[in-house]
């Protein structure tokens, strides 16, 4: 049986691919896009992702909106799709990101229980207040804490730092959920109680960081907390 997590004060949750479904933009574009939505969608967030990390090895940070765009061109051009409306109308769905179904739910029974809860994301101010906003979040958060912040993407560890900072807490007093495995061993690596989301059914990483337990999605990460 999964041991509770002890101490636990706030719940830090990362956001694109955890709170909110990355893939609905292209889906909402499934008439326009036809069968080619899908590797879209898996392109257009392979490449975002691989952006921040070779911007921050680069020392070349721009903001998670202009690297969504550039990782938008990437995937778009590698599938010859060369319409410029579309580029607009999936930038702005993905603004409004649709959040997976669970959420308000666990948001809801984490504060009942006396925690706090946050986001800490790549994603630039302006981005996860609209997608909060749109999702109907705001009043089930605490604190909405972007990497702009630090300057440096994630895993960098001066990004995990800045849940500390905005929440006065430590870290081993905090649990971090995320459904990105990296981002999950990172936060460990930090010293935050983890629980990695694995919405996706990936394999363990081979990274510093073993997360301190693993579910499918979002539901159960209440009962994983002890009594405060
Ligand atoms: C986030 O920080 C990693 O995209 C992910 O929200």
């Amino acid at each position: 049986m999964q041991t509770l997590l002890p101490g636990i004060r706030a719940c830090v949750f990362d956001a694109y691919g955890t709170l909110f479904d990355v893939a609905a933009a292209a889906s909402h574009c499934r008439e326009e896009l036809g069968d080619r939505w899908q590797p879209l969608a898996e392109l257009w967030r392979t490449k975002q992702l691989q952006y921040t990390w070779l911007r921050s090895l680069m020392g070349k940070h721009e903001d998670f909106w202009r690297i969504t765009g550039d990782a938008l061109d990437f995937a778009m051009a590698s599938l010859t799709i060369r319409d410029q409306t579309l580029r607009t109308r999936l930038l702005e769905l993905y603004l409004n990101l649709d959040a997976y179904p669970e959420v308000p739910q666990v948001l809801r029974r984490l504060r009942n229980s006396g925690r706090r809860t946050a986001i800490l994301s790549n994603g630039s101010p302006r981005m996860l207040a609209a997608a909060v906003e749109h999702a109907g979040l705001a009043s089930l958060l605490d604190a909405v804490i972007s990497v702009e912040e630090a300057g440096i993407f994630k895993p960098h560890p001066s990004v995990y730092r800045l849940a500390e900072k905005h929440l006065g807490l430590p870290a081993s007093a905090m649990s971090f959920q995320s459904s990105n495995a990296w981002d999950a061993y990172a936060a460990k690596d930090c010293g935050f109680r983890v629980i990695w989301i694995n919405r996706f059914g990936q394999a363990k990483e081979r990274l510093p960081g073993e997360p301190d337990a693993e579910i499918a999605d979002l539901s159960a990460v209440p009962d994983l907390l002890a009594p405060l």
